[in-house]
């Protein structure tokens, strides 16, 4: 089994990758990233020797490109986790956004209908069902909640989700979508909240909340999201779409302080800073029909997941030490200054 993964070099891809060598030692695995700012190929240093690891650096969105690695590879299966991933960025620039996230995703389905395979699977995110009111605790984002999208990323992965819809009634194609909540864990780019508010506590620089810091995330260790793209896969159905997703729901404002109290620093560290615009309120995934159909529960609850997540960026000062030194310094001055 051939599978080619998109964005390998990037937070949820390279654990996928890891997740797979682990559970599919025999499958041939195929990496295909950009290496935008956000893919990092030291990432991959574990498997870069595999002789049954190849890793193309390659631009979803360039069809000649990627027609080639078909045409070469031939894969069987199709994982595309290849995305610009952040809202901030997003709400700064959406170009790019569309120009990878739907045009990018056309280009792999052109191929996979060109060339033939047996699963596309599209990853997806909980943010294309926009989101919920904080008083309602009794709603939650389930398989048949219409896409309602907030920003350019959401809109844009929503997008690519209803071109995947459109290719497998027109085509007849074999596609799944999954849809996860935010993801926490080793190797997530320090843009996003729980790595950012590491890196700045342990330099004591200020924690920047954005708003009241009562919005609300449903976290997700990464190894659980990894593991049901896995079952999915292996037995899910295709045309479906699954939400992923394990009733972890935290205020914003508790996970800073929780990371501060992991690293014994003090909570003056806390700035509260302008709102995002358009900021979403809360997410919340129903998993039980992933539940119920592939038997899928996550194993790491967020007690353990966020201790382990802490050490790993401790143990792994180098890692993120060599990011936010280069081009993020850039980022974090525009985002961050005057805010
Ligand atoms: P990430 O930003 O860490 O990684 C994205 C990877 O894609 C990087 O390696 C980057 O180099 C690569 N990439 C970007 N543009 C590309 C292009 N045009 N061609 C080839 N490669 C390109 O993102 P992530 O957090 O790992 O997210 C992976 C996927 O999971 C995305 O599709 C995202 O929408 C989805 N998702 C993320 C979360 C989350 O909490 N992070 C939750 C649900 C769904
Ligand atoms: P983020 O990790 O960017 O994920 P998403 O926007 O896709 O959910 O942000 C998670 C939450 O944390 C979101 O409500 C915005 C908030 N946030 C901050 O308060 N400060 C920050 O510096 C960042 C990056 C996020």
């Amino acid at each position: 089994m051939k599978v080619l993964i998109t964005g390998g070099a990037g937070f949820i891809g390279s654990n996928f990758i890891f997740h797979m060598r682990e559970s599919h030692p025999d499958y041939d695995l195929i990496c295909v990233d950009k290496l935008t700012y956000a893919g990092n190929l030291e990432t991959l240093a574990s498997v870069i020797n595999d002789p049954k690891f190849t890793f193309i650096k390659a631009d979803i969105a360039d069809r000649k490109g990627i027609y080639e690695i078909f045409e070469a590879h031939h894969p069987d299966v199709v994982v595309n986790f290849a995305a610009e991933s952040h809202v901030d960025r997003s709400i700064e620039n959406p170009s790019v956004f569309l120009e990878t996230n739907v045009m990018g995703t056309q280009v792999l389905l052109d191929a996979c209908r060109t060339y033939g395979i047996q699963r596309y699977h599209q990853v997806s995110t909980d943010e294309v069902y926009g989101d919920l009111p904080l008083d309602r605790p009794d709603l939650f984002f389930t398989e048949q909640t219409p896409l309602h999208t907030s920003s350019p990323y959401s809109a844009s992965k929503a997008s690519a989700d209803l071109l995947c819809n459109a290719y497998q009634r027109t085509y007849g194609m074999p596609i799944t979508i999954s849809r996860c909540s935010n993801n926490y864990g080793p190797y997530q780019f320090p843009e996003k909240l729980i790595p950012l508010m590491i890196a700045n506590a342990l330099a004591d620089k200020p924690l920047p909340v954005y708003g009241e810091g009562i919005n609300v995330r449903d976290w997700l260790y990464v190894e659980d999201h990894c593991r049901a793209i896995d079952l999915i896969l292996e037995h899910g159905k295709v045309g479906q779409v699954y939400n992923i997703g394990g009733h972890n729901e935290m205020r914003n404002i508790d996970i800073v302080k929780k990371i501060l109290a992991i690293l014994g620093k003090t909570e003056s560290l806390i700035t509260y800073v302008t709102d995002r615009k358009g900021h979403d309120m809360r997410y919340a995934i129903d998993p039980t029909f992933i539940h119920q159909e592939l038997g899928w529960l996550p194993e790491t609850k967020f007690a353990d997941g966020i201790e382990k997540t802490v050490h790993w960026y401790l143990e792994n000062h180098g890692w993120w030490k060599n990011i936010i030194n280069g081009e993020y310094q850039n980022y974090y001055e525009r985002m961050y200054r005057n805010r």
